[in-house]
C-alpha cells in the first residue's frame, strides 16, 4: 500500500464550479470573490475579509499596514514556515526568534517578553499544526507594550481557543489555501480584521495601491478612471479560485472531522508507547489539525528521526518534517543566527515528524501508518 503525504479533497462541486465560473466569462476577482470573502468572514465572525493570492501575501501586507520600517523588530517562533520571517525582511527589518515548548511546538508565550526592545513592532503567533497559539497571554503582552499581533493561521481553519474562533483575536490574521492546506483554491489566502480602515488599506494595497478594484470600477458610470493612491502590489486572487473556496468552505467542518478522526486514530495508537511522544494539544482550544506531529523518544531508539523517515518512505508512506528550525538556513546562518539559545526547538527538530492527515484518508491508510510506525520503533528499540 502507498499513502500520500497529502491528498486533496476536490468533489464534482468544486469542479462543476470552476467550469461554471470559466463559462461566465470573468477570471480575475470580481462577484465570486467578493461573494468568498463575504462567507468567510461570516464563518469565522469577523468584521472584515481581504482576499490574497497567498497566506505569504497577507503576512506582508499586514506588516505593509503597519508600516513597519527597516531595522524594526517582529517576534516569531523559531520553528515556522520561511514565509513568516521573509516578509519581514522585506522590509530590511528583523525577524527575532523565539523558542518552543516542546509538547505542542507552540511559541513558548513565556518567553516573548524577555525578546522585546525599542525596535519591537509586532508578535507573529504561528497556529502551528492546526493548534492556537496562547492568544490571551500574547495578546495582554502585546497590549502593554503596544505592539501588533498578525497571526498566521495558514495552518488553522477552522480553530478554536478558549470557545472563540481563530481569525478574530489578532490585528490582522492570515489563512492559506496553498495546495495542502485545510481549505484549498490551490493557491490563496485570506486576512481577517475586525477595523475597517486596515481592510480598506489591504483592499488598495493587494491591487498596485489603486482606490478601486476592477470589479468596483466596472460596475461605476465612469468605469474608466481610478487613482494609485500609494506603491501597492498584485496580490489578489482570482474568481476561479474564489468558485473553488465557496464550495471547500460548505465543507470546512466535515473536511475538519476527517482529519480529527485521523488525529484521534494516531493519537490512541501511539499514547502508551515508550518510543513516542504523542503531540499534546492543550485542554482549552481545538486544533484545525492540519498536520499530525510525532515526537520519536530517541533515548529508547536506536534509530534516529532521519532513518525513521527513510524507512517509512521504502514502506510507500509519505512524511515530512515541519519545520526545519529558521536558524539551519544559510540566509540566516549569513545574518549570524544560530540555534545555541533554542534548546526547545532543538530538541523537538531531532525526534519530530509529520504524519499524513488529510480529509477522504481511509481507516485502512490510517492503520497501515500506524501499523508501521510502530512496527519500525517497535524493530529500533535500543
Ligand atoms: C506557517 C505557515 N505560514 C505561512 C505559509 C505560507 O502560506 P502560502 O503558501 O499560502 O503563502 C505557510 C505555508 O505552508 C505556513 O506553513
Amino acid at each position: 500500500m502507498n499513502v500520500p503525504f497529502h491528498r486533496p479533497y476536490i468533489t464534482e462541486d468544486e469542479i462543476n464550479a470552476v467550469a461554471e465560473q470559466l463559462r461566465a466569462g470573468w477570471l480575475t476577482a470580481g462577484s465570486r470573490t467578493a461573494e468568498f470573502e463575504d462567507a468567510f468572514s461570516r464563518y469565522i465572525g469577523c468584521r472584515h475579509a481581504v482576499s490574497v493570492n497567498s497566506a505569504t501575501a497577507g503576512l506582508h501586507l499586514s506588516l505593509a499596514v503597519f508600516d513597519l520600517q527597516e531595522d524594526d523588530e517582529v517576534l516569531l517562533p523559531v520553528v515556522t514556515h520561511a514565509a513568516t520571517a521573509e516578509v519581514v525582511r522585506y522590509f530590511k527589518a528583523r525577524p527575532v526568534f523565539v523558542d518552543i515548548e516542546r509538547g505542542t511546538h507552540l511559541m513558548d508565550a513565556s518567553k516573548i517578553e524577555e525578546k522585546i526592545s525599542g525596535k519591537t513592532k509586532a508578535i507573529m503567533p504561528v497556529h502551528y499544526a492546526g493548534q492556537p497559539c496562547d492568544m490571551d497571554e500574547i495578546c495582554s503582552i502585546a497590549r502593554a507594550h503596544r505592539l501588533h499581533v498578525i497571526e498566521d493561521a495558514a495552518h488553522s481553519l477552522p480553530a478554536w481557543y478558549r470557545g472563540r474562533a481563530i481569525g478574530t483575536a489578532g490585528d490582522t490574521t492570515c489563512f492559506s489555501f496553498y495546495a495542502t492546506k485545510t481549505l484549498t483554491t490551490g493557491e490563496g489566502g485570506m486576512i481577517c480584521t475586525g477595523d475597517e480602515e486596515r481592510a480598506r488599506r489591504l483592499c488598495v494595497l493587494r491591487l498596485h495601491g489603486i482606490d478601486r478594484d476592477a470589479w468596483e470600477r466596472l460596475r461605476s458610470a465612469r468605469f474608466w478612471q481610478y487613482d494609485v493612491v500609494e506603491a501597492g502590489y498584485k496580490y489578489n486572487t482570482t474568481d476561479i479560485a474564489s468558485a473553488i473556496g465557496i464550495e471547500q468552505l460548505k465543507k470546512v467542518e466535515l473536511m475538519w472531522k476527517m482529519r480529527r478522526r485521523i488525529a484521534e486514530r494516531y493519537t490512541d495508537a501511539f499514547k502508551n508507547r515508550e518510543e513516542l511522544i504523542p503531540y499534546t494539544v492543550k485542554s482549552d482550544r481545538v486544533s484545525a489539525w492540519h498536520l499530525y506531529p510525532l515526537d520519536l523518544n530517541i533515548d529508547a531508539l536506536k534509530i534516529g528521526r532521519d532513518r525513521f523517515i527513510e524507512e517509512m518512505r521504502g514502506r510507500g508512506v509519505g512524511l515530512s518534517v515541519h519545520f526545519i528550525p529558521l536558524y539551519e538556513f544559510t540566509y540566516y546562518k549569513r545574518m549570524g543566527y544560530s540555534g545555541k539559545e533554542y534548546v526547545n526547538c532543538r530538541w523537538v527538530f531531532e525526534r519530530t515528524v509529520s504524519l499524513p492527515i488529510f480529509p477522504g484518508m481511509t481507516d485502512e491508510e490510517a492503520d497501515y501508518v500506524i501499523e508501521n510506525v510502530l512496527d519500525i520503533v517497535q524493530a529500533g528499540r535500543r
